[in-house]
């Protein structure tokens, strides 16, 4: 007998849990290095552009097909057009993918949050990361094929993520997401509203806000700097795979939609733009102490912006440590939330099609999961394997999926007007032609070319000088069997009746 469908258990619930999930690491340690990187101040418009005609327009189709449909993205889209249950699976893929590893970085911030106490990285923090910490392989310039030596430090906060994990996906959305969201956002306002007004009051956090937020105009007209900015937008909103089908379809019949999503899209980059001006205010400081400019320093983003360069400026502030705990702390919370967001499409999906129970589902994918993040990542290969698998799942797997869903709704399927009808009928703001204008035309024409032009850099390009069979496997690999376990799993057969359901009342 398959449980009753999960709800959440109001407005605030559900707005919470989806800023949960769009605020992750991405905010923190993605946007401010990419913003810098392509145009500072300049890089806002291409980036509130992306927002608004790809970001928010998208949110909004995730929404009313999660809402429409009542199930995760295999049901829910199944429901839309039987084969596309195919493009579920594909996002229900990337998800698990995803998951693997965003739960190995949440460990080392769990790590870091300890070492922050007593600065225990000492003074060659690259040092202490890769090696100390990490114990990465020197695999002196060739392909960093997998091993199985195991890293106890890892490993064990490794453990304790998923653990924790499972335990929450199993209490349910309304008894456990919901109740994690309610607490941990809340108090991540609070530890990095700590932060960046600490970090404004540093010496030199002038000149990091100048280094990030001095427009260069020029970069305007650069097409990388359009795709860097879309691809902001898409990775940070949680759109496209999945998630937002998911959470939507969590929701009462007759539940606002529009409104919420504005505010969560706002939220979701104005928490952004904050992390922006606290990390850069916080890079001022250490390039005033080191006596260098900004544009001289690297480690300006990803995981050796947060676990190289910032416990090096921890070390030089006075009380230092808290400002570590802060940041490492801000780091788990909204990192934890994410991961959350991704393994509940995961398990929503194998509840729906294989009647598993809420607490079976949690602890086999759980437990999937976890041995996979552990034997993938917990080694001394563990960085760099992550760092590929993270760049194809990203840039091609979330983009396709995109493509995908927006040319199926709105040139194959020619739905697009029955979604708008639908957030209409439901929504307190209401969304006009414009929103079918950016499903129909300018999602399928921007998201293509972007997606052309990244396959184009990779194939020709290759990544960070590994071989083609290296990419071939650990990149190009992971899409196939993305591929793979979209075809397969759609195969299989469904325990309960997917076609029967009653949508939304009229
Ligand atoms: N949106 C998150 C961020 O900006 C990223 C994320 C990735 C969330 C995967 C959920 C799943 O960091
Ligand atoms: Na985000």
């Amino acid at each position: 007998e398959p449980e009753k469908r999960e709800e959440f258990s109001g407005q605030l619930g559900f707005i919470l849990s989806a800023i949960g999930s769009a605020v992750g690491l991405g905010n923190i340690w993605r946007f401010p290095g990419v913003a810098y990187e392509n145009g500072g101040g300049a890089f806002m418009v291409p980036y509130l552009i992306a927002l608004l005609t790809a970001g928010i327009p998208i949110l909004f189709l995730d929404y009313a097909i999660g809402h429409r449909f009542r199930g995760s993205a295999p049901l829910a889209l199944r429901r839309v057009k039987r084969w596309l249950e195919h493009l579920g699976w594909f996002q229900v893929a990337i998800c698990f993918v995803i998951a693997v590893y965003y739960a190995v970085i949440i460990a080392w911030a769990l790590s870091y949050f300890v070492y922050s106490f007593g600065l225990q990285w000492g003074d060659d923090t690259a040092g202490f990361f890769t090696g100390t910490y990490l114990q990465l392989a020197d695999v002196g310039g060739a392909d960093p094929w997998f091993t199985l030596d195991f890293v106890p430090a890892v490993l064990i906060p490794l453990v304790l993520v998923w653990v924790a994990t499972i335990i929450v996906l199993a209490a349910g959305v309304a008894k456990g997401l919901e109740k994690v969201n309610f607490v941990f956002m809340p108090l991540l306002l609070l530890a990095f509203g700590t932060l960046v007004v600490r970090a404004l009051f540093l010496p030199g956090a002038a000149d990091g806000l100048n280094a990030l937020f001095t427009p260069d105009w020029g970069a305007m007209t650069d097409p990388n700097v359009w795709i860097a900015a879309y691809s902001q937008i898409f990775f940070s909103l949680s759109i496209a795979f999945g998630i937002m089908i998911t959470y939507a379809s969590y929701r009462k019949r007759r539940a606002n939609l529009t409104s919420p999503g504005f505010v969560v899209a706002f939220a979701n980059s104005g928490f952004e733009v904050f992390a922006g001006i606290g990390v850069f205010a916080a890079l001022g400081f250490l390039a005033n102490q080191q006596g260098v400019a900004i544009a001289e320093m690297d480690g300006l983003s990803g995981p050796i912006l947060a676990f190289v360069t910032f416990p090096a400026l921890v070390s030089q502030m006075p009380a230092g440590g808290l400002f570590g705990a802060l940041f490492f702390g801000s780091l788990v919370m909204a990192g934890y939330t994410s991961l959350l967001s991704i393994l509940q499409v995961v398990s929503a999906s194998f509840q729906e099609k294989f009647g598993w129970t809420r607490a079976q589902a949690a602890i086999r994918i759980g437990l999937v999961a976890a041995v996979f993040s552990v034997l993938a990542f917990s080694t001394t290969t563990g960085l760099i394997a992550l760092d590929t698998v993270d760049q194809w799942a990203n840039n091609i797997g979330i983009v396709t999926s995109a493509v995908v869903t927006t040319v199926v709704i709105g040139w194959v399927l020619r739905r697009t007007e029955e979604m708008r009808f639908h957030l209409n009928a439901v929504s307190t703001i209401k969304v006009g032609r414009w929103w079918s204008f950016c499903i129909i035309v300018l999602g399928p024409v921007v998201l293509t070319y972007m997606l052309v032009s990244r396959i184009v850099s990779l194939v020709v390009d290759g990544y960070e000088g590994y071989s083609g069979t290296y990419l071939g496997v650990a990149g190009w690999g992971t899409i196939a069997l993305l591929v793979v376990a979209a075809i397969v799993l759609t195969r299989m057969r469904w325990r309960v009746e997917p076609d029967v359901f009653s949508a939304w009342p009229r």
